[in-house]
């Protein structure tokens, strides 16, 4: 039976105990398969850029990208919740940077809930936007648009000073009303503790088992990527699949082997007869 996801039902899914799953997706046939399944929440993450655009990591993804990339998973979803991810420099600059691209995310591209990554220094844009009547996910531990500031993609929240800032950060996204919070590589200890201790369900990347939910880029889980971090677990070997396809075709070609009768039209002996004709 399929079921319409809101915030709220993630909300009823933590308290009866009921795993959340969540999946990047980045366009319309992803989102055809994301559909078929019981996947809960679909987030269009601003993984975008390194995953699929190239780029080196998330900092250079745009507003326009992102509506571009949401409107077309938002295409092929019908049930799961649609989440767009706010990307650097839509928010951080002020609330109403912040109230009017988020707005964008559900007025252009039927997203119905953004994503923030950050918590104490963000808490006033991200009040505006709920105010506005947008759900909010939060994000906090390694939040990628930080980079530069961390120096690299390791593990966040290994110091006491550190831990303590997330724990509280979640703490306060939970009073301002965000509706979930991704806690990305942190200690699983501190995503348990932070688990047990805010009502609003979090999802974990990297963050251990405890996590109310679990998320992970959609490419990575299939091994269409190189990326493997220790929390990653693949499914499949896409690139390997891939690669052999690409092969075989081209050796099929080489070969005369493709295309054969099987998959060339013909016409009825009649019509080949007159139009024979006519060529002559
Ligand atoms: O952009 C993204 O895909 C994310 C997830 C890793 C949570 O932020």
């Amino acid at each position: 039976m399929s079921v319409n996801i809101t915030p709220g039902k993630l909300r009823e899914m933590k308290k009866e105990g009921e795993k959340i799953t969540m999946l990047t997706a980045y366009d319309f046939p992803t989102a055809k398969i994301m559909e078929k399944t019981e996947i809960d929440a679909v987030l269009v993450g601003d993984s975008v850029g390194n995953t699929v655009l190239g780029y080196k990591n998330t900092i250079p993804v745009s507003m326009e990208e992102m509506l571009h990339h949401t409107k077309a998973v938002s295409r092929g979803l019908e049930n799961p919740l649609l989440v767009g991810d706010m990307p650097f420099l839509s928010y951080q600059a002020s609330i109403e940077d912040a109230v009017r691209n988020s707005g964008r995310f559900i007025k252009e591209a039927d997203a119905e809930a953004v994503k923030i990554e950050g918590g104490s220094e963000f808490l006033e844009q991200i009040e505006k936007i709920i105010e506005t009547g947008i759900p909010v996910m939060g994000h906090l531990g390694l939040t990628p648009q930080r980079i530069h500031q961390f120096g690299g993609y390791q593990p966040r929240g290994r110091t006491i000073q550190e831990a303590k800032k997330i724990y509280e950060d979640a703490k306060k996204l939970e009073e301002i009303g965000v509706f979930s919070i991704v806690l990305e590589s942190i200690p699983r200890n501190l995503a348990r503790k932070i688990t047990e201790e805010v009502d609003v369900p979090t999802i974990g990347i990297g963050a251990g088992p405890d996590c109310d939910g679990q998320v992970l880029v959609f490419h990575d889980l299939l091994g269409w990527t190189e990326f493997s971090p220790k929390f990653l677990k693949r499914y499949a070997d896409l690139i390997s699949i891939i690669e052999e396809a690409v092969k075989d075709f081209q050796k099929e070609v080489r070969s005369g082997e493709f295309p054969d009768s099987e998959h060339s039209y013909g016409v009825d002996e009649e019509i080949r007869e007159k139009l024979m004709n006519q060529l002559e």
